[in-house]
């Protein structure tokens, strides 16, 4: 009886300062454990004289019911103060300001691009899809330039082999166009990347976008093309542009021109993006050829069309002022990111 007591003291001592879970179950196991001291306390009962038992048995099971209760009480406080410590360390600050995740946005010339589609599909026009790599068939024959023809040296090409180029300008598309068509009337667009072994300058890129226009059907006349180009200009540069269609020379179009508009950012009045002269070039142009109309299938006497090829960023440059062509090519960022538009 007086080892019980011991034990009591002990326990309840020990389990008072027990701090933490691990502490708890050790205390757990050395009193109240399968070879705890109160266990083999009452498995040595068993030993007493017969008349002592049912006293010993009654002290050792009050002194279990105790441990126990007071182990429970113990372990439940232990863990609020883990939960506190817990909460106390992993602790948000909700009012600091999030983190925002980076998100890129549109380049501007994918966010020209779509604006020239959405203008020209408001004028009836659809998406031509056309190829980057062409045979010099479509690149200059089909387009009414046979080999050696003169007109060859506008376009300083890539060649991959002697009949592989890429393409220098979206007009074979022209062809490919007309040959899915043919014999239906079309209004097409045709947009992508062209390449040019040029030598590069603030507005000459060797890669570079273009969108081309085709106009195919009955009774088109060059008022339909300058209409097209003036309703474009308007939608895409304000109300209050005017024109301005020079004769040009392309050996795809007859009769050719070069379609101007007057300068969106000095209003005419001449600035260094219209190097002055109050005007800007944003399409080469023309009635299409007969020779061309005849080699994409369609017979020259009964129709007729136009066609055009703008270069995409001389149209972003005019939109957003920009004063040289490289800035769209050497990605930096500080430059890209002035075009939030997100995706
Ligand atoms: C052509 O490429 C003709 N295929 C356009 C055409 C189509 C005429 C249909 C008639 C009928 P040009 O070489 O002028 O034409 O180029 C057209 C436009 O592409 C130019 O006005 C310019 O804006 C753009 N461009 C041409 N070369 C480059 C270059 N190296 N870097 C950036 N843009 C260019």
């Amino acid at each position: 009886m007086a080892n019980l007591e011991d034990v009591q003291r002990r326990a309840l001592a020990e389990l008072a300062s027990a701090a933490d879970s691990e502490q708890l179950e050790a205390w757990r196991q050395k009193y109240l454990g399968r070879r705890g001291e109160l266990t083999l306390y009452m498995r040595s009962i068993g030993g007493l004289p017969a008349e002592e038992r049912p006293a010993a048995g009654e002290a050792g099971n009050n002194l279990r019911r105790l441990l126990e209760q007071s182990f429970a009480e113990r372990q439940e406080s232990v863990r609020q103060m883990e939960l506190a410590r817990s909460l106390q360390a992993e602790a948000i600050d909700v009012t600091l300001p999030g983190r925002r995740p980076v998100v890129g946005s549109i380049h501007p010339i994918t966010e020209t691009l779509r604006r020239i589609r959405d203008v020209f599909a408001q004028l009836g026009f659809e998406v031509f899809r056309s190829r980057e790599v062409e045979t010099d068939l479509y690149n200059f024959e089909l387009l009414n330039m046979p080999p050696h023809h003169p007109a060859r040296d506008m376009w300083d090409t890539f060649y991959i082999s002697e009949n592989v180029v890429l393409r220098t300008h979206t007009s074979p598309g022209q062809i490919h166009a007309m040959r899915a068509y043919c014999p239906e009337p079309i209004r097409v667009i045709l947009p992508g990347k062209c390449y040019r072994y040029e030598q590069v300058t603030a507005r000459h890129e060797s890669e570079f976008h273009q969108v081309e226009g085709l106009a195919v059907g009955h009774n088109i006349t060059l008022a339909d093309l300058k209409g097209t180009m003036t309703a474009f200009a308007k939608q895409m540069f304000g109300q209050e542009r005017t024109m301005r269609f020079r004769g040009g020379y392309f050996p795809f179009t007859e009769p050719s021109v070069e379609v101007d508009m007057d300068c969106a950012l000095c209003h005419g009045k001449g600035c260094r993006v219209c190097k002055n002269t109050g005007w800007v070039e944003i399409a080469g142009a023309g009635m299409v050829h007969p020779n061309v109309l005849r080699n994409g299938g369609y017979d020259p006497v009964a129709f007729s069309g136009f066609a055009f090829g703008m270069g995409v960023e001389r149209v972003a440059m005019l939109l957003h002022g920009i004063e040289d062509i490289r800035s769209f090519f050497t990605n930096d960022l500080r430059f890209l990111r002035q075009f939030g538009q997100l995706l």
